[in-house]
């Protein structure tokens, strides 16, 4: 193999676990690495300070360079930084789920214009192979239907709300001390993180470019203590799902929030920052892959495993990877949240009067709603009492009508959350 030289942009969590996997790797010089700050400490041994460098353009502009991993994150000045290396002829391999979701399209444009590849097996799910199963193994399949967990932070956050019966800021605190999670923990709880990890994995699996600004997204912030141990006690476990689906229309479904997923569900059964993806397709029918979806060495794991594909590729052809041009010609045709049909759990306040749970059905009734359980929590000391309805297959539309009817009765009090229900 001959010696492929490469650049590395940003040298945190991912970028040192990537530097140290490479050092068993002769065919492949790492040329230099771009960091922001050339003052911090870097805790690596024997490593010769003289590789770093504080302008990553340095990189993207060096001759000498073949490929440039870029495992800096966000989207500026990531993106212009991509978008000259490539003009110059430079192969990609980067784990920036965000920019990929959000400039993608332009950057797979200009690679083909340039004839150079991208590669991201990391910025989806992290150490699990999926990208690649995608594009390669799994082609001769027609991929109708993806759901995975693809958020470790708030995987962790909600096993420990289900394990420790604790509160959804007593979890949060407890993994941010742990560092399962940031600072600024948004982009997690939020939900966007998982969103752009779907839009990428939902574009490669179905073929049409999945637009970010397209997907319905929910965080797991509103989960209370209560609603995980009134899930619990129907039989099911509170998991933030990612899900993308192909409709008989061919129309798209991409979304994230939480869901209720039924205990003897594979999903239901992953716990802690682990990550798993079931995805369905035919001929194949149904996988699901999990494993570490963060952290250096699994992350490293994807990277290495992309740039190693790639230089043996180059030593025979430098053509671009069949398997690695996406295709953004075709756009698809997303639904709206509210033309979604799923089962819903219900968690209602209403008086603790006998006509409640009569105007609870009757409401449903009249917005096509058929209730498969509804239960009742206790009586507080305001004389109210918690309602809990688990629904049949409804259209989402319908079921916020019915939370609008539902709360100009007096006898509703507050409709305390709403979640989707995977079985
Ligand atoms: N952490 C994970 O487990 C994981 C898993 C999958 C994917 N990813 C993705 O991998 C990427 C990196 O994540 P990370 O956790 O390794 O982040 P990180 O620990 O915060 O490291 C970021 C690195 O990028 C450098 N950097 C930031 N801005 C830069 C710029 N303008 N020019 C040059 N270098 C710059 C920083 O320099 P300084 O060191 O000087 O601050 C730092 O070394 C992100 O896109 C993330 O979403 C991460």
């Amino acid at each position: 193999m001959k010696k492929l030289k490469v650049g590395i942009i940003g040298f945190g969590t991912v970028g040192t676990g990537v530097f140290k996997v490479l050092q068993n790797y002769k065919e492949i010089t790492v040329k230099k690495i771009a960091v922001k700050n050339l003052n911090k400490k870097r805790n690596i041994e024997n490593f010769d300070e003289k590789l770093l460098t504080n302008n990553a353009f340095e990189i993207a502009n060096d001759p000498e360079i073949d490929v440039i991993i870029e495992v800096a994150g966000g989207v500026n000045p990531t993106f212009d930084i991509l978008k000259t290396a490539i003009n110059n002829g430079k192969h990609i391999v980067t784990a920036n789920k965000e920019l990929l979701a959000k400039k993608g399209s332009e950057l797979f444009q200009i690679a083909k214009e340039k004839n150079v590849v991208i590669l991201y097996e990391a910025a989806v799910a992290g150490g699990i192979p999926i990208i690649m199963p995608v594009k390669t193994i799994l082609c001769a399949n027609k991929i109708s239907k993806i759901a995975a967990i693809l958020n470790g932070t708030t995987n962790y956050i909600l096993t420990k709300m289900h394990e420790q019966n604790l509160s959804y800021e007593t979890a949060l605190k407890q993994a941010q001390e742990l560092g399962y999670a940031e600072t600024d923990p948004t982009g997690d709880v939020e939900g966007f993180d998982a969103a752009y990890k779907i839009s990428i994995l939902s574009t490669i699996s179905f073929n049409k470019k999945v637009s970010i600004d397209k997907i319905y997204r929910e965080g797991i912030t509103k989960i209370t203590a209560q609603d995980i141990k009134s899930a619990a006690e129907l039989g099911y476990r509170i998991k933030l799902i990612a899900m993308g689906q192909v409709l008989e229309n061919g129309k798209i479904d991409v979304r994230v929030h939480p869901m209720l997923v039924a205990k003897k569900h594979l999903l239901a059964k992953v716990n802690n920052a682990t990550n798993s993806i079931m995805l369905t397709g035919y001929p194949v029918g149904d996988l699901i892959l999990t494993g570490p979806g963060a952290g250096s060495e699994p992350t490293a794991s994807s990277v290495v495993g992309d740039l190693l594909v790639l230089a043996s590729e180059l030593e025979y052809s430098n053509a671009p990877l069949p398997q690695s041009i996406c295709h953004h010609d075709e756009i698809a045709d997303q639904i709206e949240i509210g033309e979604t049909f799923n089962e819903y759990y219900i968690s209602i306040n209403a008086s603790n009067n006998p006509g409640a749970i009569g105007i609870i059905g009757t409401i449903c009734g009249k917005n096509n709603i058929n209730i498969s359980t509804i239960m009742q929590k206790g009586v507080k000391d305001d004389n109210t009492a918690e309602i809990v309805v688990i629904t049949e297959k409804s259209k989402e539309s319908d079921v916020q009508n019915a939370l609008k009817e539902l709360l100009q009765s007096d006898s509703i009090k507050n409709i305390d959350n709403l979640l989707r229900v995977m079985n």
